[in-house]
């Protein structure tokens, strides 16, 4: 079986990583199929302080990869990468030259272009079996985004509108992982907007600050993106830190009809809601529609909004498919490419962002 070994264990590694992990553990007990060996090694050098901490219960909390590795054999560990983005690349390379082979690293996948670089090279020449976090593109959600996207049934899509806000003050003033708004929730929406419609080029990119009670955070209050794909759809990717309210929404417009998918907002609801609502046809256009060759009238029934509420544990679900494939050594590279491609925007981003004049200030409520 596997063995978990969460490198980090802050925000991501403890609060998603080793919850999820007894989620999946607990899942696949029960279904007679167990792929999980618990309890997870955690390592961070602040295992002192995080030993007491009520989400590492019944983990094993160590300070460094060395000793962590010490308590796991790399043939059978996956190492879930989930350091803040700059302390990526230099990790994972520790980790493959330790022996690890199978890792699950957190998004964003590199912090530059040259770490991207390197960690590509890395990939390719030790044989890594690395999977990036894509629960967003692996939700039940975006499976049905993508069912629309291919089907026919609202015609071709023409634009994608997300909306990324939440309040995120006191995490943004007590860490400095990152280095603007780009990192933070930005790369799991254009990841899920180059999976729906194709690769793309940066058109526009700014950040703005987070201004606080006596304090002002740069870059920190939000960020927008836009994308041009060569598919013909354009991309707005909106992000508000400073918002009042929480928002995941992502609205797919097509030439006949839009489809607005609201993803759980944490980890408290794991509820999904897609509202599909085709354009309105002329009478005429129904009528005509509506015989059929045998001379039967049908009611038009295409025209009816749907609103479908359903469970996606995205996280759950991803690891699990992570898992398996990393069992079966059947780890595909799709997700891979994916998210190399969503690091090389966020670059452009960045480096688009940082030569601006000035950061722009937005107030709030001007997403
Ligand atoms: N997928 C998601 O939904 C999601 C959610 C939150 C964060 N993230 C991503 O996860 C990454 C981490 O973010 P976070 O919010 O957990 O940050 P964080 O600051 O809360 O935690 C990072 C942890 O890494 C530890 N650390 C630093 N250097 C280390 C090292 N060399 N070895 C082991 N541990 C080390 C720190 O002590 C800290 O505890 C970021 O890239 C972030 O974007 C993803």
């Amino acid at each position: 079986m596997l063995q978990p070994l969460v490198v980090g264990l802050g925000r991501s590694g403890a609060g998603l990583h080793i919850r999820t992990l007894a989620r999946l553990a607990e899942r696949t007990a029960a279904a007679g199929d167990p792929l999980v060996t618990l309890p997870a090694v955690g390592c961070d050098p602040r295992a002192d302080r995080l030993r007491t901490a009520a989400a590492l219960r019944g983990t094993t909390v160590v300070a460094t990869l060395e000793e962590a590795l010490r308590r796991l054999d790399p043939a059978t560990v996956v190492a879930h990468v989930c350091t803040p983005p700059r302390l990526r690349y230099a990790l994972v390379a520790e980790l493959a030259a330790h022996g690890v082979r199978r890792m699950i690293v957190e998004k964003p996948l590199a912090a530059s272009p040259g770490e991207l670089d390197a960690l590509i090279r890395l990939h390719d020449e030790a044989g890594l079996a690395l999977v990036p976090v894509a629960h967003w593109t692996g939700s039940r959600l975006a499976h049905r985004l993508r069912a629309l996207v291919r089907g026919k049934r609202l015609g071709r899509l023409r634009r994608i509108t997300v909306d990324q806000h939440k309040p995120r003050f006191l995490r943004s003033l007590t860490s400095d992982g990152h280095d603007s708004a780009l990192d933070v929730e930005i790369p799991h929406s254009l990841a899920l907007a180059l999976d729906l419609a194709g690769p793309a080029e940066l058109r526009a990119a700014h950040c703005w600050d987070l201004r606080c009670e006596d304090r002002a955070l740069p870059r920190m209050g939000g960020a927008h993106l836009e994308l041009a794909h060569t598919s013909g759809v354009t991309t707005l990717l909106r992000s508000d830190l400073g918002a009042p309210v929480r928002q995941r929404s992502v609205v797919c417009a097509f030439d006949h009809g839009t489809a607005t998918a609201h993803f759980p907002l944490s980890e408290d609801d794991d509820h999904a809601q897609l509202v599909v609502t085709p354009a309105r046809r002329t009478s005429a256009a129904v009528a005509d529609e509506s015989v059929t060759p045998a001379g039967r009238t049908d009611a038009p029934e295409a025209d009816e909004p749907t609103h479908l509420v359903f469970r996606d544990d995205a996280l759950t679900d991803f690891l699990e498919d992570a898992y398996r494939a990393f069992r079966s050594g059947a780890t595909g590279t799709t997700a891979f490419t994916l998210a190399c491609a969503t690091a090389r925007l966020l670059d452009a981003a960045r480096e688009h962002v940082a030569a601006a004049p000035t950061a722009v200030s937005h107030a709030s409520g001007s997403r």
